[in-house]
């Protein structure tokens, strides 16, 4: 019988899809491929951390029954550990910054799990406070101060977590190779943590080491600046090139990719509008980006007749209260 027992069995082998309609569309001389990772259980890639974050916690006896499952993101990662944690059944517990919006907090709660603002520590406040907000040495007052004096949790950390992007390059990488027959010359992904692009880099170049292998991040109109505090921002994105190293998740191989690709967020935008009418596909805005890099990528005389990769993280359904489909925004 064809009959799932847990929502575990559905996460990964996502399908690769050829944006056909859109190639022809901009008349393009490469293929651009999207992994649709919204076809995961809880529609996104980081279905496949939540898993693995866990399932390797249990095999190294760090996460036992009765535990707790505790993350300080209530983003895509925090909503696939919330329903890894209920099928499994775990507690599972998000700190979250201030400024989280509802539905975030809605989606946690709906699967069992805890919210709790990190505002709401006041060892984490006063670490805050006295930093200007840095959300960097608030989670490490949280770790030290909070963390370290409760039992029976299991404090998952995706930026230090090396079962990240070992998924990635357990999954993610070996499905692109099996679905292409190895036919894929560049690859390209997002960077948060950094998982994605360093496990399936990691892989595909054990393959192949002419792969190209493209990071993007955050372009400069795109990231909080003194003239310009708080810009759209390209969600779960973060600069990993001139910022300092200490900033860099450790699960950002920094040496993994052949090229750096700045996207700024309204680019993102402008293509995850156009696929929603080319292709029928609703995606959000990182996957605009990825979309925007593969196509610029795709224009470059030296591509032609190349297949290019691109990973697309969730679906646009998770941006309905932002300008990604405000078709007048503009920029
Ligand atoms: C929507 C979205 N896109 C892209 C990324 C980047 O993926 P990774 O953390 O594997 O670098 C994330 C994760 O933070 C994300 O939530």
């Amino acid at each position: 019988m064809a009959v799932y027992k847990s929502i575990t069995e559905l996460v990964g082998k996502t399908p690769l899809l050829e944006l056909s309609n859109y190639e022809k569309k901009h008349n393009l001389q490469a293929k651009i491929l999207v992994k649709v990772e919204y076809f995961n259980p809880n529609q996104s890639v980081k279905d496949r951390i939540a898993l693995a974050m866990v399932e390797d916690a249990e095999k190294k006896g760090l996460l036992k029954p009765g535990y707790t499952i505790i993350e300080t993101t209530s983003g895509n990662t925090g909503i696939g550990l919330a329903a890894v944690a209920a099928s499994k059944g775990y507690k599972f517990r998000v700190y979250v910054q201030d400024n989280v919006s509802k539905e975030r907090f809605q989606v946690i709660k709906a699967f069992g799990g805890e919210t709790i603002k990190l505002s709401e520590e006041p060892v984490v406040k006063e670490a805050l406070d006295s930093t200007g907000g840095d959300f960097v040495a608030a989670i490490a007052a949280l770790r030290e101060k909070v963390l370290s004096k409760q039992k029976d949790i299991f404090f998952v950390d995706q930026v230090s977590n090396p079962a990240n992007p070992a998924i990635h390059e357990a999954t993610t990488g070996p499905e692109i190779w099996e679905d292409t027959e190895g036919k894929v010359d560049i690859f390209v992904a997002n960077v948060g943590t950094g998982g994605t692009v360093s496990g399936v880099g990691k892989f595909l170049k054990s393959k192949n080491k002419n792969i190209k292998i493209v990071a993007i991040q955050p372009g400069p109109n795109s990231l909080p600046s003194d003239e310009n505090p708080e810009p759209e921002e390209i969600t779960g994105v973060h600069p990993f090139e001139g910022v300092p190293a200490e900033r860099v998740p450790q699960t950002m191989d920094r040496t993994i990719y052949d090229e750096k690709f700045e996207a700024e967020t309204i680019d993102a935008y402008r293509a995850a509008r156009e696929v929603a009418k080319t292709d029928g596909i609703l995606v959000g805005t990182s996957s605009g980006a990825a979309i925007y890099a593969a196509t610029e990528l795709a224009k470059r005389p030296e591509n032609k007749g190349k297949t290019i990769v691109a990973v697309l993280p969730d679906t646009g359904l998770r941006y309905l209260s932002t300008n990604l489909f405000n078709e007048d925004y503009v920029g």
